[in-house]
């Protein structure tokens, strides 16, 4: 077993601190663990509750908080990474002059791995000669300071000081983790969790989640069916569609090209995959069955309707004075899942389904993986602001031929991976062995 890649992504005190939140979501989806050190000046910007949400992390922003645990050597000498973005022209001033008056600076200082700065701020002060000589300090020190974009900067003008696009950041990044690891292997980690309560990682070692799904064609399916009672009402359900698009973002970060079948969701479409929209479970089924033919692997996260309403008016249905509405019929929709599941002709191809259950979650969980035939069920409860709409989810992650696995309460990339993950296990022909206690 390996640990994640530890990455200190440090901020500080410039506009651009919101793009940052970008690269952390980078960061995490692909599978670094990632502390994030905002200066007091950052937290003017992007508050503490952003940071922490998005890494899944506290906040680590004081040398005199937790002290036992001496936080002010203890993150740098832990990092396989410091990045800062953006960095401005005081953290850099403090940090070629080794101060450390805050937790990222004595954190910069306690670094022995590769340190990216990722500098931001007016022309002026970018090309102030006192700044010119911080960083070919810094340079001269083996600090990678990446060249900051020309644009738009803070209010009208423009001109060298933008913070480059997260997704450059992130590839700075990559290739300093890359260099390092010529040098020195990243560390293994026996035994798996790299903090307590924080999930153990049990596959190929998750720096090598970035690409770990190149080749594979997956189809993700997202959000909630809708089904028309008429021109202008339906029968639906909560289903926000974040989790879907978790998973095809993370499958995408890992190489897998995405067919993403998404039903009335209002995210947008993330990058780098197929999106094809539906609204009702017959438009659902045609467009999921269409891309997986050939696909190495489908998730089915979308909340498909099990029912719909025998009849649709082909005008709106009238309200009639001193009438009952007439009483609406319900028919069954075929079953996706089942039928994806059902059809083996092609062995290699994973099916996950995800229930959702309101209680007996895990007795409902197992009756429905035995029910529909998939390979794996990712098994949640749900009810008001549990599951639907959320950033974060909990879940069981059923396989029916091997234990199962929790996954405790994170965000919803983190399940996502476990869920890719668990697929890749699937393809590499790894089985487990699936406890009679019915424990693990
Ligand atoms: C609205 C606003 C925007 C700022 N943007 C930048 C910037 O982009 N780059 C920079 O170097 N400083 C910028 N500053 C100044 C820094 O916030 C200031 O130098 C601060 O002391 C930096 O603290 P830190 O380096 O500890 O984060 C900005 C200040 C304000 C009020």
């Amino acid at each position: 077993m390996t640990r994640r890649p530890e990455v200190v992504l440090g901020v500080s005190g410039g506009i651009a601190a919101y793009k940052a939140c970008e690269l952390l979501r980078r960061l995490t989806e692909s599978g670094h663990a990632v502390t994030v050190v905002p200066t007091a000046s950052a937290l003017r910007f992007v508050g503490a509750p952003t940071w922490a949400a998005l890494s899944g992390r506290p906040v680590a922003d004081e040398v005199w908080v937790d002290v036992h645990e001496v936080p002010h050597v203890r993150l740098g000498q832990r990092a396989d990474l410091v990045v800062v973005a953006p960095a401005t022209a005081d953290l850099m001033a403090r940090a070629a002059h080794g101060l450390a008056n805050d937790l990222l600076t004595n954190t910069l200082l306690t670094a022995r791995c590769p340190v990216v700065l990722a500098p931001a701020m007016h022309t002026e002060m970018w090309e102030h000669p006192a700044t010119r000589e911080n960083v070919a300090t810094l340079r001269r020190r083996g600090v990678t300071v990446v060249e900051p974009a020309v644009g738009r900067l803070t209010g009208a003008d423009t001109g060298r000081g933008r913070l480059p696009d997260p997704a450059d950041l992130f590839a700075e990044c990559r290739a300093a983790l890359t260099r390092a690891e010529g040098d020195t292997s990243l560390p293994d980690v026996p035994g798996g969790p790299t903090e307590p309560g924080e999930p153990a990682v049990v596959s190929a070692r998750p720096a090598d989640r970035s690409d770990d799904l190149a080749g594979r064609r997956v189809v993700v399916s997202a959000g909630g069916t809708r089904e028309p009672l008429d021109p202008v009402r339906f029968l639906g359900n909560r289903s926000s569609g974040k989790q879907g698009y978790a998973l095809a973002r993370t499958a995408a970060a890992r190489g897998a090209r995405v067919v993403l079948v998404a039903a009335n969701t209002s995210l947008p479409d993330p990058e780098g995959v197929e999106t094809i929209t539906v609204e009702t479970t017959a438009e659902l089924r045609e467009a999921v069955l269409a891309a997986a033919t050939g696909a190495d692997a489908v998730v089915m996260a979308a909340a498909v309707a099990d029912f719909r309403p025998a009849h649709r008016a082909a005008g709106k249905i009238k309200k009639r004075e001193g009438e009952d509405p007439e009483p609406i019929r319900l028919v069954r929709n075929p079953d996706v899942l089942a039928e994806l599941a059902a059809d083996r002709s092609d062995p290699r191809r994973v099916v996950v389904g995800f229930a959702a259950e309101t209680d007996d979650v895990l007795a409902n969980g197992e009756a429905k993986l035995a029910r529909k035939g998939c390979d794996l069920l990712v098994v949640n409860r749900v009810g008001e602001g549990v599951a639907f709409g959320t950033e974060d989810n909990e879940a069981v992650l059923l396989d029916a031929r091997g234990p199962r696995e929790e996954i405790p309460r994170g965000p919803k990339e983190d399940l996502a991976h476990r869920v890719w993950d668990a697929v890749g296990r699937r393809w590499s022909g790894e089985r487990d062995i699936r406890p009679t206690s019915g424990g693990g």
